[in-house]
């Protein structure tokens, strides 16, 4: 791929990129969530197509115009997304869609998918119908449909997200099967430790530009770490001013959580917030920052863990009693946060419509009152009747700000706070958050966005795989290391060991 851009609106998703794979080679793909990993390889499977630039394969130029152009041409995509029938079986899934030549019978196409799993190690059973597979396997059924199209470079989007540790040591086992039976493979991850385990070559993508690539063997996690994150961008206004107090407002301990696919996502977490602090949580999506601000917010039970706001206990997977509690939360997804349907006005008071009801009705004139008082406080560009679905996100955001901190919460729980947002919207989400701290809450600060996390935090918390591996007074937070406990180096004399090898 050379000299590939691709814009969506105005943002550059991938910065004039150039990159190639060799025969036989693992080749990862590294950055953080954003960097436009997942639209370059969209760009090599013809499910997007590039504003500038040229594909070759084996040195010929080729266009890919879907993705049917990019299978005839030997690449193969498995998705972050599978996109199996959950009732059919292995078989019939890695048959589906592709006549390529003759069309078989059912024992010829039983046959054919043994015979293909049997080539490559696979140990699957093609009567098998898929509803009944785990993740692991249907990810393996999804590179068996690759295989079967004859692909020569297989793309894999961060497959090790959903896998549990055993699953990851079985597709490692695979991929290194298939580089031996002359494929070329290319991994994204976020993971070092994955990086310097299974690929030869790496190129790190940042802001949608390579900003790094190298022979595995020729560099460090630390050189990876970064180059991922870029150099400190120390921010120039930190949050200095107003130190926390002794006060406890928040404490956690040894919250506990087991998702669906029975992995555990939160390892035993625990942490305190302070009157006037504001604790930042770094790390890469994906390592229990969700699970945790769901169980912030009172929506998600942990299976083990206690929770305290002000010394006082309160009864965890109850939105009620947080509430009750006066703990604030801005969502990660705002557009859940706010009913489309309904107009500002009404959006404004949907936590409180109790202190509005009065003998069963509402109080109109009463709701659009303080309606009126919170745009003007919180500089929501609207009026109080317009319908919220029209609003910008940053508007959006404002009335979600303005719904929760009017209460004067105890805790402020914000999650990706600003993901999304223009500058402007961005600086005014930034100054709420400060004078949230100013008035005495405790916040906890999740973000992706590691310079935010250090502009605001009085303290970081590094979060890797459901645990709490660092933390940070903001003021000596060093970001190399804070990158590389991100990327699951907890120990850096195991990484120098490793790197040496
Ligand atoms: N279809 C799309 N429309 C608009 N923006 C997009 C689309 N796909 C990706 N983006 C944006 O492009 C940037 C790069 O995204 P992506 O390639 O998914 O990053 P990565 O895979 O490295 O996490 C992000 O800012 C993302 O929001
Ligand atoms: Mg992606």
């Amino acid at each position: 791929m050379a000299n590939i851009s691709k814009r969506f609106g105005t943002l550059l998703a991938n910065d004039h990129v150039d990159f190639e794979v060799a025969p036989n080679e693992i080749h990862a793909l590294l950055g953080e969530n954003g960097a436009g990993k997942s639209t370059l390889m969209k760009i090599l499977y013809g499910l997007y197509q590039p504003d500038e630039g040229e594909i070759r394969v084996e040195g010929q130029p080729v266009r890919f115009e879907a993705p049917a152009d990019a299978i005839a041409k030997g690449i193969g995509f498995v998705s972050q997304h599978f996109s199996l029938v959950p009732t059919f079986t292995v078989a019939e899934n890695v048959v589906l869609g592709y006549e390529g030549g003759a069309v078989l019978n059912q024992q010829q196409m039983y046959q054919a998918v043994t015979d293909l799993a049997k080539k490559y190690g696979f140990g699957i059973n093609p009567a098998a119908v898929v509803r009944d597979l785990s993740v692991g396997q249907q990810q393996r059924i999804e590179i068996l449909k690759a295989l079967y199209r004859s692909c020569r470079v297989l793309i894999l989007d961060e497959p090790t997200a959903v896998l549990t540790p055993q699953d990851v040591e079985s597709l490692f086992a695979i991929l290194r099967e298939l580089q031996q039976k002359d494929l070329s493979v290319i991994i994204i991850t976020h993971k070092l430790e994955e990086v310097m385990n299974i690929s030869q070559r790496v190129t790190v993508l940042r802001m949608g530009k390579v900003v790094a690539r190298e022979s595995t063997a020729a560099t460090t996690p630390q050189d990876l770490a970064r180059a991922m994150v870029g150099r400190n961008t120390v921010a120039v206004v930190r949050n200095v001013e107003h130190q926390p107090t002794p006060t406890v407002k928040l404490a956690v301990a040894n919250l506990h959580v087991t998702d669906k696919r029975r992995v555990e996502v939160l390892r035993g977490v625990s942490f305190q917030i302070h009157e006037r602090e504001v604790v930042g949580i770094a790390g890469v999506a994906g390592n229990g920052q969700s699970e945790l601000v769901a169980v912030l917010s009172g929506t998600l039970k942990p299976t083990e863990g206690q929770m305290r706001v002000n010394g006082q206990p309160v009864q965890l997977g109850s939105p009620h009693d947080f509430h009750r509690h006066k703990v604030a939360r801005i969502p990660e997804d705002r557009l859940k946060g706010v009913i489309s349907d309904l107009s500002v006005a009404e959006n404004l008071v949907l936590e409180q419509l109790d202190d509005f009801t009065a003998a069963g009705h509402l109080n109109h004139r009463q709701i659009q009152d303080l309606a009126r008082q919170l745009i003007a406080d919180f500089q929501i560009k609207a009026r109080p009747e317009d319908r919220i679905g029209t609003l910008s996100g940053g508007n959006i955001q404002k009335v979600i700000l303005a719904r929760t901190l009017s209460r004067e919460p105890e805790v402020v729980i914000a999650a990706q706070p600003t993901r999304g947002l223009d500058v402007g919207a961005t600086e005014y989400v930034h100054q709420v958050l400060l004078e949230q701290k100013q008035r005495g809450a405790g916040v906890l600060l999740i973000s992706e966005d590691l310079d935010e996390t250090l502009l605001l935090s009085d303290r970081i918390l590094v979060m890797y795989n459901g645990q709490i591996v660092g933390e940070f007074a903001a003021a000596e937070a060093d970001v190399e290391q804070i990158g590389l406990l991100m990327t699951g180096a907890t120990v850096s004399e195991k990484l120098n060991v490793e790197s040496e090898k």
